[in-house]
């Protein structure tokens, strides 16, 4: 079953006909919220908003131990995580979508790996290409179908939050190779990994990142991006799950 992981912008799946509300509690503590299984249109699937419903962890605060954990005990097969991000590249303007190829984890202090020696062994997994590429593949494909332009492939830069980047850090950032930053695309991406399910990022782009336009971010631009962005993001994945 495909599960959506919602960010900012999308703490609710319109047109989702809830069948089935799973437990938001885990070994791991509990998840943002209940797993929410259901019908949109013809097709099942599973959704559960990061931050909550209203919006109320921060991206630091998210248990994302305990959001994957709950995805898998829900059924889910594959997920892919929306966020909202900055657009490092000049390519990525406001309300560009992206599919990601890479990643480069900049958060310190969050709860990282299942694999700790406490609640499970040590263990050491492959993360070279951290999104799986078969979904990456049909996310694009949705995007086609969907007639939405998707750009394939950068690098997700996630730093720690809740505050935005100056602008010195993302021009490391970018010399680094980053083209999006965002503060929630990690630990989600290994976690997924380590419970061996297939996960994707389907990006949007809310604001120039820091310091790539000459004038402050301000919380009304990522607004006013989320309210277009987010129809586009919710196209294409209505069309992934048709396909
Ligand atoms: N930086 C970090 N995270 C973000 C941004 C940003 O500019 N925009 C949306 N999420």
């Amino acid at each position: 079953m495909l599960a959506i992981i919602g960010g900012t912008g999308l703490t609710q799946m319109q047109g989702l006909e809830v069948t089935k509300r799973h437990s938001a509690e885990t070994p791991l503590g509990s998840a943002s919220g209940s797993v929410l299984q259901g019908q949109l249109g013809e097709h099942e699937v599973l959704f559960l908003a990061r931050h909550g419903h209203p919006h109320k962890l921060p991206p630091h605060r998210v248990n994302y131990r305990a959001n994957l954990w709950a995805l898998k005990q829900a059924g889910a097969s594959r997920i892919v995580g929306v966020n909202a991000v900055g657009g490092i590249d000049p390519v990525h303007a406001p309300e560009a979508l992206v599919v990601p190829d890479q990643l480069i984890d900049y958060t310190s202090g969050r709860e990282s790996t299942y694999f700790d020696g406490r609640f499970k062994s040590l263990k050491h997994i492959d993360f070279s290409w951290p999104y799986d590429q078969a979904l990456r593949q049909a996310v694009l494909e949705a995007g086609r179908a969907a007639g939405e332009a998707l750009h394939d492939g950068g690098t997700y830069g996630c730093t720690q939050g809740p505050r935005l980047e100056t602008a010195a850090e993302i021009a490391r950032m970018a010399r680094d190779g980053c083209s999006l930053v965002g503060m929630t695309g990690m630990p989600e991406a290994t976690l997924a990994r380590e419970l061996e399910i297939p996960y994707a990022c389907l990006a949007l782009v809310v604001n120039p990142a820091p310091g790539v336009v000459e004038r402050e971010i301000t919380m009304a631009e990522i607004e006013a991006a989320l309210v277009g962005g987010i129809e586009r993001v919710k196209r294409v994945l209505r069309t992934l799950l048709e396909a």
